[in-house]
This record gives C-alpha cells, structure tokens and sequence, in this order.
C-alpha cells in the first residue's frame, strides 16, 4: 500500500511515497536553508510563501520518482502540527484538497512521532517496547514508546531545543546557519575539555532538559575572553565548539540512560535533525549500555525534516484507522501527550 507523506512544518517542504510503511519509494526535500541562512534562523513569514512554490512541484516529483500516480496512492498523511502554523496551513491544504479528490483518507500525523517513525524506514525496525530521544530544532524530548499509540512523553526541554542551541551558539561564534554541522565541523579541530561548560540539569532529578544556560555559559565565556583582550581565533573558536558539542551530547545521553534505568526498557531510537551529529551517533551507539542490534539511528539523510517519516508514521495511523475529516486543522503547539509524569520519579541513579 502506497502513503503519500507531505512535511511542511519548519523549512523543509517534504513529498515522499512510501510502501507499507517501511519502503521508501521516493523522497523529495526541498530545503530553504538558503532563503533563512543570511537571516541567521528561520524566517516564518518566508517559510510559508516557499513552500506555496515548491509543493506542488515537490509532489510531483516525489510521484514521478516513485512511478505512480495519485490514482497509486491510498492515502495522504501530512504533519498537523507542532511547527509554525504558516507552513504548516501549505501542507495541510495541499494534502486535504488530494484527500478530496481522490477520495482517499486524509492522515493527521505529530512531527515528532514522524521522527520517531524515520526509524522504520532502515530496513530493521525497533520492536515495542522502546525509548525514543527526539533531538531537532524545535524539540527535545524523551518518550516512552509501550505501543505504536501507546506514547508517554517523560520528558522534554523546558527553554531551548538542543538544536536550538546548537544554532544560535553557532551564530554567537559567527558561523553560518544551520549551526549543528557548522559546529559540527569547526568541533572537528577543537578539544573538547578545554572549556568545562555545565551538563545541565544532569545534577537534579528528573528527564527535562534546559539548553538556554548552556548557550549562555559559551557567550559568557566568549564574552570573559574579550574582557581580557583575548582573541577568539580559529583555535579558540574549535574549543569552544568541541566543549559545547560534547557538553550537549553528554547532556542527552546522561538522560537517556536515566530513561532507561528507570523504565527498564531494552531498545532505544534516536531520531531528528540533531541525530545527524557524528558524536552523538556514536555515543548513543556506545554509551547506553545496550546491545547494538536494539539501538536504532536513522540514516543522516532521514534525520533531518522529510515526507518519508510522515508517510511512515502515517500508515501504521491509517491500518489502526487514525484518519482525520477535512476540517482537521493545523496546531502549531500540537501536545505528544497530555501532560509530563513526576519528574521525581527519575532519579540520578549516579547518572
Ligand atoms: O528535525 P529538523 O530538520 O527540524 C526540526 O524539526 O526542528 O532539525 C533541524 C535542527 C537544526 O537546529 C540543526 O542545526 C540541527 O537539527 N542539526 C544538527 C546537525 N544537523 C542538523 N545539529 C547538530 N549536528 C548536526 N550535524
Ligand atoms: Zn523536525
């Protein structure tokens, strides 16, 4: 069975066809990063009218490739929700005029279950039960997987997204947007225990992130540096993106151990845009104690925002008939779940 997954949450606009919920058939991403890149983050107002340009010829394409046409297809999932509500209203339009037409069911999918479900587009899918660490630019989020619907959320950032982070430190170090492979990069030369910048939250108990005063400890420091006189220079600057890297990436892979202790569960998956970074690929590959064969990274490609994990998460919606009517409206602040556990109910455990 054919889905049709369309992304336009942030500034990706994302078509792809995908077979049973775990063949990739086509997947087209149009990204705006040079639009956003010479203001630094993205632009909402020139999210939306760039997606306006490039959806239609994005599904087209995305159709071309896979072979088919829009008679193939069996269903349309989109994203509904969390992003900016801009975008969203693109895809969102486009996908219930197709549901319309081709008289089709219309398929309402959570950005962040959609990356969780890029996961199952490798070839080895996670078995339930499983925890899942969702790191982009608008989320950071650890969440209980128990079944394909049955999802708790235990916990969450409270200011920043760690990609959030990643960029606007970026920006502080003068280097380009998007920030996470421009640190990424710069990391590559630097030490990172140069600077001991703190691992926040890591002290208290709980499974919330805070990545706002980790930001802040690099301008501080940028800033002491200036005090002194002292140049921030290319070595200077690789240090302090390698401190911050792995300050970061010790952060989220402390947490997720405590998530894993605490739950008891066995297999875990990384997914979002920040899941791209080499370090923390490797350390949550190496650093959660857990077999290999039960961890799961998407391909990098997969990572960053793509209509394949839309149609993904939004087949398994549809076989459980998780299908929405053509008033469904898109949510910019769409909840995973509810409300958050006590976050007493995660203690350090000496991590
Ligand atoms: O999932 P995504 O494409 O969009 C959102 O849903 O937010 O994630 C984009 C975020 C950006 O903040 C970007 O800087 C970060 O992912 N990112 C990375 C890397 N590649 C992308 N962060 C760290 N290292 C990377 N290699
Ligand atoms: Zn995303």
């Amino acid at each position: 069975m054919y889905i049709l997954g369309i992304e336009t949450s942030c500034d990706e606009t994302g078509a792809a066809v995908v077979e049973d919920g775990k063949r990739i058939i086509s997947n087209v991403v149009a990204s705006q990063v040079h639009v956003h890149a010479e203001y630094g983050g993205v632009v909402p107002e020139l999210a939306s009218r760039n997606h306006i340009l490039t959806i239609t010829g994005v599904i087209e394409q995305s159709l071309e490739e896979a072979g088919c046409t829009l008679d193939d297809i069996s269903g349309v999932a989109v994203t509904h929700g969390p992003g900016l509500v801009g975008a969203l209203l693109i895809g969102l339009s486009v996908a219930k005029s197709i549901a319309f037409v081709k008289g089709v069911p219309l398929i309402p999918v959570h950005h962040v279950n959609a990356h969780v479900y890029s996961s199952f587009l490798g070839g080895t899918e996670p078995e339930f039960p499983f925890l899942a660490l969702v790191v982009s630019g608008g989320h950071t989020s650890i969440i209980d997987y128990s079944g394909r619907h049955d999802y708790r959320l235990l916990g969450r950032t409270r200011d920043d997204a760690a990609g959030e982070a990643f960029d606007k430190v970026a920006k502080l170090l003068g280097l380009s947007y998007p920030g996470g492979p421009a640190i990424e990069k710069e990391a590559a030369g630097g030490d990172e225990s140069a600077i001991a910048f703190p691992r926040p939250m890591t002290e208290t108990k709980g499974l919330d992130f805070s990545f706002s005063g980790l930001k802040t400890a690099v301008l501080y420091h940028v800033r002491d540096l200036e005090a002194k006189g002292i140049r921030v220079d290319d070595a200077r600057r690789a240090d302090i993106a390698a401190s911050f890297q792995r300050a970061v990436v010790d952060t989220l892979i402390i947490k997720t151990r405590r998530a894993l202790k605490a739950t008891g569960r066995k297999v875990a998956v990384l997914a979002g845009g920040v899941a791209a970074n080499s370090l923390l690929r490797e350390q949550f590959l190496q650093g959660l104690g857990l077999e290999e064969s039960s961890l799961h990274v998407p391909s990098r490609d997969l990572c960053v925002d793509n209509g394949a994990m839309v149609a993904s998460a939004g087949y398994f919606a549809l076989q459980d008939g998780r299908v929405a009517t053509l008033s469904l409206g898109a949510d910019p602040n769409l909840p995973l779940t509810p409300d958050l556990p006590d976050q007493s109910a995660f203690p350090q455990n000496g991590w």
